[in-house]
Parts: C-alpha cells; structure tokens; sequence
C-alpha cells in the first residue's frame, strides 16, 4: 500500500472554480426570476451543461487513476506520484508525523569534496581474467560458456587474495565457436571506455519501465563527469520508445545513456542482469567508482554524494544495503520457498554445499559476527574498483553463474570465505542499514519516501515474482481512494497481471 500526495494539485481548485461559477449562474437565475420561462428553461439548460462537462472532466481524472490495462498511463502516473512524493510533504500536513528521520546525512554540496588521497590505498594484488576458453575433452558436445568452466579447484584457489588470473564473465570459446554473449557495439565500448565513475542499471526482457534520475537533483559536476548507462536488450529498447522513451544521436535518454546488448548470455533475464549488477569493472575498466541501480529504483541523489557518504565517509570500498527484514540465510532460504523464487532442489543443493563449506547461522547476540546481517539488499551497490572489492565482485559473480541466480543466498558465504581465506588482507566492507528500516510499518512505508536514493514506492508496487527465464513484474493497481486529499493506491502481487503492459 503506498500513501501519495494528490496527484492532481490542480483538480479541487477546479473543482471549486466550476462550483462557484455555477452559484453565479443560480444567483442570476433568482434576480432573473420573473423572466419569461422559455429564458428559465435555457438557464436550466446551460447550468445542466455545465454540471455535465464537470461530471465529465471529473470522471476522466477517475478513469485515468483506475486504470489497469493501460500500461503506459499507469506507469506515467506512478512515475508522476513519484516525483511528487520526492519533492517532500508540505510543512504541517498530517503525514509529516509519520516521517521518521532521514538518517543519511549526504554532503550539502559536491563542491568540497575531494576524494581522500589515500583512498585506493586497501589491500593492493593485480587480478587478470580469463579470455578464452578452449574445449578441454575436444568431445563436439562442447559449448562455450559466459562464465566458462570454472573446476572446484580452481574455485578454491579464486579466493585467495593475491596476484591471479580467475574466472569472472566475458570467458570466449575457441575462435570457431559463437560468441558466448553480452555483445556490444564498438562504440559503446569506446565510450564505457572513457568512464571513470559510473552509475548504470539495466533492464532485459521488458520486464520493468524506465526510470529517469531526478536530474534536479545532480550536480552540473557529475552530469559531466560520471556515465550513466542503461543496459538494455532490443526487446525492451523498442517498448521504451513505444512508451515515448526514444534515445537521441548519442543513445540517451534523459541522462541515461542506453547500451543495447545483443546475445543475451543466459535465458533468464534476472541471471543476465547479475552481468552489469556484478560486473561493472569489466564492463567500464577505467573507472574507479561504480554504483549500480536496480532498474525499479530512480536516482534520487547526487551520485558524487552518494560515493562520499557510503566509500570515502565510511572508509570502505564496497557498500551494501542489509536486507530490511531478514538477516540469517536460512530465513532467505526459507522465503524463496515459500514464494517459489527458485527451484528447490537447486536451492538445496546451494545452500547444502554452503553449509558443508562452513557457513553458519547468522548470530546477532555474538559481537564478533563479521557481518551486521547474512542477507543483503543487493538493488543498490556503491564501490571503489580496488582489487578486493573487484575480487569479490567476481566471485560472488561466479557463485550466481554456479548455482542459482539468487544472488541473496551466496553473499554470506562468498564475504565469509573470503575473509576466512585472507585473513590478513582486509576487506572493507561496508553493510548499511537498510534505508527502509527507518520506517514504522510496512503499511506507512512509503510515507517516508522522500528519504534518499531509493524510491521505496516502487518496490513496493513492483515485485519482481518469478525466476527461470520468465522473469516478470507484476503489479496490480486498485483505483486509487482519496483520503483528506491523498490519495492511496493499493498493490497488490498477483500472478497473473504484468506490469508494463505487452
Ligand atoms: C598506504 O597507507 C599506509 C598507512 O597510511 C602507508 O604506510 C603506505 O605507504 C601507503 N601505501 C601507498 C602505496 O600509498
Ligand atoms: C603482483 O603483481 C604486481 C603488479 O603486476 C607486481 O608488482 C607484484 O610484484 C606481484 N606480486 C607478486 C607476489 O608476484
Ligand atoms: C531443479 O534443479 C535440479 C538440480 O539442479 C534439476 O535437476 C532439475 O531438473 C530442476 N528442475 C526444474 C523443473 O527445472
């Protein structure tokens, strides 16, 4: 359920306008009283009209709210509820009190920050990839993977944190054999070339709408110096420009620069995006910074400020959200069966393989629990492409190529090995709290959604429901109910309805 400001500022002064026009109209009416009936009846008539044109410029603006199959309208409101709950309650509205502190402090401005010298100055070893793969059994069933073959024994020797060439994505087949995926053009490539901090997101397979940074809110400095880059497929290319979402000359759109990829590595799309997710130091070698954006969030903040706050601030070269809910991975075990995220087995043969590699229940009570929680909220990331976090990335990538896509249930087990492994090479990890744990109630949630980055509003009308290659969101929008001028809409997950339309 989401609470939002009246979408619609501008419907009770109307209201209003064509109330009062009417008393006019009736007032005339008395002083003209004994006026002959024919002109009586033409009083009539026109007061009659004008009720009529209001009934119907009032019940357009229901319709418009009600309506479910019209994929682009709703979304276009969604999109507009959004940003006027961004803009902020106004002071004295009975809402205001249900607002629970922002507790991120970003800096006022970019235009102090400087990055801290010493900043790249973690533990320091140089990692190089695996190009190409050649077929090792020469058996003609062979076929070239994305992530490639990785052994058990070369897993193993991945987490040491030392000079090393590993798997991590982009493996080719021998020359003869297709492309194993994540093509782009050459131009794109020269460009990701040329970025030094990235923000980028991505979505495959149509299965969620565009959501354009809140430009107002990023600074000239960062517009011209960081690379937004929204992966996305063919498919999902045309629909946004069907929704009116067309890129210009140089591929933007607002401030996201599109990047189609062709061959899609894996058959689900929700595997697929754990490529730009994990992999942004591949994809954009020279940069430094990355933040990566789940496709259902809009930027909100000033990404300079976000990489202050979370990695220099803080310390850290990695930084994750905490799950707002569950912290042991059993719990998220448990979840994504209840819900049939995943296939079961495959789950168990994960989680079986973690547990026999020593991955233990999460402990709260123990202060010595490297972690504030097993569980992660991974739709937001912000990280400094150091060797450790660079590692780290890769291997929590090879982990998602290995077993299942649920990228929640490798994190513990692939930050706890690693630390286990190098216990002398620090890793700093930054797990912050999960912004929606400043709410209340689940019911109020995004009440408190003028708080930073992460639109809470649209996770709660989007869930993105079912893995294995039909990776959907499904939203369903009951007609909204206007309560003392807001109004609020209901969501609910169903089965059956897209979200998006198609
Ligand atoms: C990294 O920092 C430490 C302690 O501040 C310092 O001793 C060391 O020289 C620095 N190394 C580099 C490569 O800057
Ligand atoms: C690791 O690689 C770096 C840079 O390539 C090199 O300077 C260093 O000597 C290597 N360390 C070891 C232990 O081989
Ligand atoms: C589920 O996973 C197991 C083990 O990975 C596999 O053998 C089985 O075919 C899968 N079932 C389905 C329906 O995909």
């Amino acid at each position: 359920m989401g609470l939002f400001r009246h979408s619609n500022e501008l419907l009770p002064e109307r209201r209003v306008t064509t109330g009062e026009h009417g008393a006019r109209v009736v007032r005339r009416g008395r002083r003209f009283s004994r006026i002959t009936r024919q002109k009586f009846w033409c009083w009539v008539l026109l007061v009659a009209t004008l009720f009529l044109l209001y009934i119907v410029v009032f019940g357009l603006k229901v319709l418009f709210h009600g309506k479910l199959e019209g994929s682009v309208s709703v979304s276009q409101e969604v999109r507009r509820d959004l940003s006027i709950s961004n803009a902020g309650k106004p002071p004295g509205s009975k809402h205001r009190k249900q607002h629970f502190p922002c507790e991120v402090s970003f800096a006022e401005s970019v235009d102090d920050l400087v990055e801290p010298k010493e900043f790249m100055n973690f533990t320091q070893f140089s990692l190089k990839y695996i190009d190409r793969e050649e077929n090792p059994s020469r058996n003609n069933l062979f076929e070239p993977r994305f992530g490639g073959y990785q052994t058990l024994v070369e897993r193993e020797q991945s987490f040491y944190a030392k000079n090393q060439t590993l798997h991590c994505g982009f493996v080719k087949g021998p020359l003869e054999y297709p492309s194993t995926g994540y093509d782009l053009e050459e131009n794109d490539k020269a460009y990701m070339n040329t970025c030094k901090v990235v923000v980028s997101s991505c979505i495959f397979g149509s299965f969620d709408f565009l959501r354009r940074p809140t430009s107002k809110r990023i600074s000239e400095y960062s517009k011209k110096n960081i690379c937004f880059v929204m992966f996305v497929d063919k498919q999902t290319l045309s629909k946004l420009s069907s929704e009116g979402h067309v890129p210009d000359d140089s591929g933007k759109i607002g401030l996201w620069r599109t990047v189609i990829v062709r061959n899609l590595p894996y058959g689900d799309m929700r595997r697929t995006g754990k490529v730009p997710k994990f992999l942004s130091h591949r994809l954009f070698p020279m940069a430094r910074y990355s933040i990566w954006l789940d496709s259902k969030m809009r930027l909100n903040t000033d990404p300079t400020l976000i990489i202050e706050y979370f990695l220099w601030r803080a310390k850290s070269e990695y930084a994750i959200s905490n799950h707002y809910d569950r912290h042991c991975v059993w719990d998220e075990v448990l979840q994504n069966k209840r819900l049939n995220k995943y296939n079961h087995t495959a789950i168990d043969e994960q989680f079986n393989f973690y547990q026999s590699d020593g991955l233990k229940k999460f402990d709260p009570s123990d202060p010595n629990t490297p972690l504030p929680s097993y569980v992660p909220e991974g739709s937001f990331i912000v990280r400094a492409h150091t060797p450790m976090s660079n590692l780290f990335s890769c291997l929590w990538f090879n982990e998602v190529d290995r077993f299942t896509s649920r990228d929640q249930l490798s994190f513990a087990y692939t930050y706890l090995k690693l630390k286990r492994m190098n216990p002398d090479r620090p890793f700093y990890l930054n797990m912050f709290k999960s912004t929606r744990e400043a709410i209340p109630s689940s019911s109020s949630a995004s009440s408190s959604s003028t708080c930073y980055l992460i639109n809470e509003i649209s996770r709660y009308l989007i869930d993105n429901h079912i893995e294995d290659g039909k990776a959907q969101s499904k939203v369903f929008l009951r007609p909204p109910i206007s309560v003392n001028g807001w109004l609020i809409h209901l969501a609910d997950r169903t089965e059956d309805l897209r979200f998006g339309g198609m």
